[in-house]
């Protein structure tokens, strides 16, 4: 949640830059933007609400400048709670992740000290207190000692006019640096400068860096002890990060699954045996994620039980009074794309200090929940920028499928189904498929509710189906366990109400097309989703059958779905509304 970009250069290059490195890092927030660049005087900010578009900077060239894109928490969306924020004097600038929680006492002690503030946000009260230190400190050990007294998870950049230097600090939130010719780039993650170098530094936490000109110091935020960086070279290209021939990330990403899902397969074998007799071990196993990442969870769980292991599965943000029921016993399993997810990170946290063991099924690399896992497993699908998450879903859903297969022995088994259904994907995403998904598109948009209905694997495939719909098109649309209809939901039917059907598995094909038949005789427009068509079914979309995998092309449906009900209604697929990828605060 929302994206920092920095510059620190030998020579002085175009504020444009920073705003070029903002759009990659909008899928972080984009309630508002804002630039700040140091000036022979004062800083100069220019910021504004809303997306970045096709925005043009009006600030001059410089050797320093800082960047934000936002998601907003504390404070409206307004261009005054817009990031840079600056102190009394506008020596300083700063832009932030994260959230301060206190504040509020932090800014009452401000105020008794006649610091003037233009926002609501909790980001201006770091600036001042900054300023507060620097009447003692330097600019970095000023920035070192309230960056200490900040409560809760932070990332901040902080920009000094008089030394053109910027100071930056991670506890909770990504920074990663990135070092360049002549010059470094600080950012939330390595898409901003990719096209300028590749040889980077995740920030761990409590690590802070002051970069001035071409020259970088790291040191510990608490003990101010200075260390030397272990740079890497990541193996992510610029045409990774880009749109290519597709017109958004959403679709792009869509279609990455055609190859994202079978790479799975290439995971060290060796790794998911690891994972397996962690799992014999284990007393207790527990799937944690949030939102598509816990649909997964719940889909995962479907395919431990189908091969003999029992697991559960949590929401992360709903853990918390099972809290106690961890021990040295337990086996985490933890689910991310991001890898950043607050929620996850702290029950992961907790898991840890109770010395259960956490195996992290995470897609970025180099994210919080891979440093701090006892064991991860890299889901490698590449970045997901799309603020919808499609490409993730399904890898670590193949990624699970194969430790559950694992667990049974016949890990090969499950390799080769993964790879067939690569294939079968591949050919089914062709104009037919894409056309009667339009359709149904178009008519969909123009309905208030739509509800996706399905039985065993498919009931957690619903509800991740019916996320897609609600996320991109802001339709509501909402997931039922066929069996549960009868025991209540079904008074919501009426004549048109749209049922979408997932009906792919054999062992569920009778029971769930009763389930199809009962909605038909309320007057529901039945759109039946899966390999074989039935009489029941109003609309079709035909998938293809792939054994125990058949269902998941049901989600893709789903994906597609959402996709375009969100193009037909001039909707912005990639950033929908309210929300933002990697959600790093509570
Ligand atoms: C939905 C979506 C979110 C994320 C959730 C967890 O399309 O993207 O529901 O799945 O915020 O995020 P990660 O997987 O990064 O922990």
């Amino acid at each position: 949640m929302c994206g920092i970009y920095g510059i620190a250069d030998k020579n002085k290059f175009g504020a444009q830059d920073i705003v070029n490195g903002l759009k990659q890092l909008e899928y972080r927030g984009y309630d508002s933007w804002g630039i700040a660049v140091t000036t022979d005087s004062l800083v100069k900010i220019d910021k504004h609400t809303g997306k970045i578009g096709e925005a043009r900077s009006i600030l001059p060239d410089s050797t320093t400048a800082i960047g934000h894109t936002r998601w907003a928490t504390h404070g409206g969306v307004t261009d005054e709670n817009a990031h840079p924020h600056t102190d009394c004097k506008k020596d300083l600038a700063i832009v932030h992740n994260g959230i301060v929680e206190n504040y509020e006492d932090l800014r009452q002690t401000l105020l008794k000290k006649n610091h003037a503030f233009t926002s609501q946000t909790d980001t201006e009260v770091v600036v001042h207190l900054i300023e507060e230190y620097m009447k003692s400190e330097s600019f970095e050990l000023a920035c070192q000692k309230a960056f200490n007294e900040l409560i809760g998870s932070n990332a901040i950049v902080v920009m000094d006019n008089g030394s053109k230097s910027i100071f930056a600090a991670r506890l909770g939130s990504p920074l990663v640096i990135g070092k360049g010719t002549d010059k470094y780039f600080i950012a939330s993650d390595i898409t901003p400068f990719l096209d300028q170098t590749r040889t980077i530094y995740f920030l761990d936490e409590g690590e802070a860096v002051l970069i001035k000109n071409d020259k970088c110091i790291f040191y510990k935020t608490k003990t101010g002890k200075i260390f030397t960086p272990l740079f890497a070279q990541t193996t992510i290209t610029k045409d990774a990060v880009s749109k290519g021939e597709f017109p958004h990330f959403f679709i792009k990403e869509i279609y990455e699954q055609v190859t994202t899902i079978p790479k799975t397969t290439k995971i060290d074998r060796k790794d998911l045996e690891s994972v397996v007799s962690e799992i014999k071990k284990a007393k207790k196993i527990i799937l944690l994620g949030c939102g598509t990442a816990y649909y997964c969870a719940v889909g995962s769980k479907y395919y431990f039980a189908k091969y003999g292991v029992d697991v559960s599965a949590y929401q992360a943000s709903e853990f918390t009074p099972f809290l106690e029921t961890i021990d040295e016993n337990s086996l985490v399993i933890a689910i991310s794309q991001s890898g950043e997810t607050a929620e996850t990170l702290e029950t992961v946290k907790y898991s840890l200090e109770k010395g259960a063991t956490v195996i992290g099924v995470v897609n970025a690399r180099g994210s919080s929940l891979e440093r701090i896992a006892t064991m991860v497993i890299p889901v490698g699908s590449g970045p997901e920028i799309a603020v919808v998450s499609t490409k993730a879903f399904s890898a670590q859903l193949a990624v699970l499928y194969q430790i559950a297969r694992a667990c049974n022995g016949e890990l090969e088994n499950g390799r080769k189904d993964i790879e067939e259904y690569g294939k079968k994907l591949g050919a089914w995403l062709n104009e037919r498929t894409l056309d009667s998904i339009k359709e149904l598109a178009q008519k969909l948009i123009k309905t208030p509710h739509v509800f996706v209905i399905g039985r065993g694997v498919e009931y957690p495939f619903c509800l991740e189906f019916a996320l897609k719909i609600k996320e991109a098109s802001y339709i509501h649309a909402e997931g039922f366990a066929a069996g549960e209809l009868k025991h209540g939901v079904i008074a919501l039917i009426e004549k048109g109400t749209p049922c979408i059907v997932l009906c792919s598995h054999d062992e569920e094909y009778p029971p769930i097309l009763s389930t199809a038949a009962e909605l038909k005789s309320r007057g529901a427009w039945i759109i039946g989703v899966g390999p074989k068509k039935a009489k029941e079914f109003d609309t079709y979309i035909q998938t293809f059958g792939a054994g125990s995998l058949t269902g998941l092309t049901a989600v893709v449906a789903g994906q597609l779905l959402g996709y375009y009900m969100a193009l037909f209604q001039d909707l912005d697929p990639d950033k929908p509304r309210n929300l933002a990828k990697s959600v790093t605060v509570k």
